[in-house]
């Protein structure tokens, strides 16, 4: 059977994360839906369910983390998590990227879910003053981070299908 997958996305300031998530979707063949939109039935049929958007205050932004407060109680449910953010593009390391995920990952793993893959790459961003000098990482994410991106994504789908491989993944890396 094949794997049912779901991606839950919260993106507003340049549709950065969008660009990501629908490289995501691309190869997972799942639909993307936004917090409110998401039915909680719907999770529970999922095999996989990736949540992302962008970051604020060095958290994923607050619709997507008041959804992850409302969602019901799930067992052994996997998810991934995946992010863009603003900061200059030499310092998204993937401790700072996991960093920035730690709030969402608290929240989904008391609700029951297993982290099996996290992603995050650097995003346009004009906030506040810097608008006026063009913005951070303009022209990201670009090919390669959308490549990147890809890349997860096959592994996810190559692993989620394969039982023989163990989960969840070695973030750490
Ligand atoms: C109100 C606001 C607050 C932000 N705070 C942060 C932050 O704390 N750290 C960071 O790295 N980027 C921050 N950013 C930049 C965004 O996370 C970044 O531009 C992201 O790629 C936007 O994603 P989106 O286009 O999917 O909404 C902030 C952007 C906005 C608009």
């Amino acid at each position: 059977m094949p794997m049912k997958t779901l991606l839950v996305l919260y993106s507003y300031h340049h549709k950065n994360t969008e660009a990501v998530a629908r490289a995501f979707a691309q190869i997972l063949g799942a639909p993307i839906v936004t917090p409110q939109e998401v039915n909680p039935a719907e999770l529970a049929a999922c095999d996989l369910v990736g949540f992302g958007s962008g970051i604020d205050s060095g958290r994923h932004y607050a619709p997507l983390l008041a959804l992850a407060d409302r969602l019901p109680t799930v067992s052994a449910k996997k998810a991934f998590i995946f992010s863009t953010c603003g900061a200059p593009a030499f310092g998204v390391t993937r401790s700072f990227i996991l960093k920035n995920h730690s709030a969402l990952r608290e929240k989904l793993q008391a609700k029951g879910y297993t982290i099996v893959d996290e992603f995050g790459c650097p995003g346009w961003n004009t906030n506040k003053l810097l608008r006026f000098f063009g913005g951070l990482n303009r022209g990201r994410p670009n090919a390669e981070d959308l490549q990147r991106a890809e890349d997860s994504a096959r592994n996810l789908e190559a692993r989620m299908g394969d039982p023989g491989q163990s989960l969840p993944l070695d973030v750490t890396n």
